[in-house]
C-alpha cells in the first residue's frame, strides 16, 4: 500500500493551511447521491462537513498520519459515527463489496503515478453503480520550476505557521515537490519539517483518453469549484464523469 505521498510528516498541519473553498461544491453531489465514496479523503476535510449535513460518506485513505488526523477530529463528533466510515486503502487496490452512486477523488489524482492511473480509474469504476458519478480534480499542463519560496503564513494566537514550496520537473514530467513547514511560537522556531513528494502532470486530452478507456463518459467539466465551465486556458480541471454501460 502507498503510505507516503507527501503527507506523513505534516498531516497535523494540513488543515491549518487548507484554503480550498469547495465544500458547497461537493455537497451538491453529496445531497443528490446521499452516499459518497471519498477516495484520498485525507483529514476528512470534505467528508466531515458533508456528514454533518446528513450525507453518508465511506472514506478511503492510505496515509496513517492523515487517517490519524481524521480520526482525532471525528472522535470529537460522536453523533457522526453512523455517517462516516474510514478505511485504510489506496485508490488502485481498495476493495469493497458495496457499489456507490458517487465517488470523489479530490487533490489525489496528481499523486497517482502514470502507470497506475488506468488501474485506479478501473477500480473506482468497479465500485460505482451504473451511471454512478466520479467527481475529480486534476492540474493540467506544465508547471514552472521554482526555487524554495514562502507561499503561506498563518497566524494563530502565539503561533505562526509558514509553508514553503519548491518544484522541479523531471524529463518524464514527474514533478519533484519539496514542501517545508516552519512553526514559530512567540517568534521562536519550534518545528521544521521537510516533506518531499512527487506529482505527475497531465493534459486534458490524456485525462479524456483515460476515462474513455476505463468505462467513463464525461458529463461536465469545470474550471473552478463554483461550477464555472472549463476554459481552454485553465490549468485546473474538475471533471464530473459517470459510469457508462
Ligand atoms: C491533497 S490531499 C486531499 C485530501 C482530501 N481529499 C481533501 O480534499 O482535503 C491528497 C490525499 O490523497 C491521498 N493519496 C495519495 N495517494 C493516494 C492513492 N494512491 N490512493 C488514495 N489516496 C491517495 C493522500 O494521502 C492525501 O490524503
Amino acid at each position: 500500500m502507498v503510505v507516503n505521498k507527501g503527507y506523513e510528516k505534516a498531516a497535523h498541519l494540513y488543515d491549518i493551511f487548507d484554503n480550498k473553498d469547495n465544500i458547497d461544491f461537493f455537497y451538491r453531489y453529496g445531497k443528490e447521491a446521499g452516499l459518497i465514496l471519498d477516495i484520498g479523503a485525507g483529514t476528512g476535510r470534505i467528508a466531515i462537513p458533508l456528514a454533518k449535513r446528513g450525507v453518508k460518506v465511506i472514506c478511503i485513505e492510505p496515509s496513517p498520519a492523515m487517517r490519524n488526523e481524521f480520526s482525532q477530529k471525528f472522535k470529537l463528533q460522536p453523533d457522526l459515527s453512523d455517517k462516516i466510515t474510514l478505511i485504510a486503502g489506496d485508490v488502485q487496490s481498495f476493495k469493497l463489496t458495496e457499489t456507490f452512486p458517487a465517488a470523489f477523488l479530490s487533490g489525489s489524482f496528481d499523486h497517482i503515478p502514470s502507470n497506475e492511473r488506468i488501474a485506479s480509474l478501473q477500480n473506482i469504476n468497479r465500485h460505482l453503480k451504473l451511471e454512478g458519478k466520479l467527481i475529480f480534480d486534476v492540474y493540467i499542463g506544465g508547471m514552472k520550476d521554482s526555487p524554495l519560496s514562502l507561499i503561506d503564513t498563518i497566524k494563530r494566537g502565539d503561533y505562526e505557521y509558514q509553508r514553503f514550496i519548491g518544484t522541479k520537473t523531471l524529463p518524464d514530467k514527474t514533478i519533484e515537490v519539496l514542501l517545508v513547514y516552519k512553526t514559530y511560537k512567540q517568534g521562536k522556531l519550534i518545528e521544521k519539517i521537510e516533506q518531499p513528494s512527487a506529482a505527475v502532470t497531465t493534459s486534458r486530452e490524456k485525462v479524456h483518453e483515460l476515462l474513455q478507456e476505463t468505462g467513463f463518459s464525461i458529463k461536465n467539466e469545470y474550471g473552478d469549484y463554483y461550477f464555472s465551465p472549463f476554459k481552454e486556458r485553465d490549468s485546473f480541471l474538475i471533471i464530473e464523469a459517470f459510469k457508462k454501460k
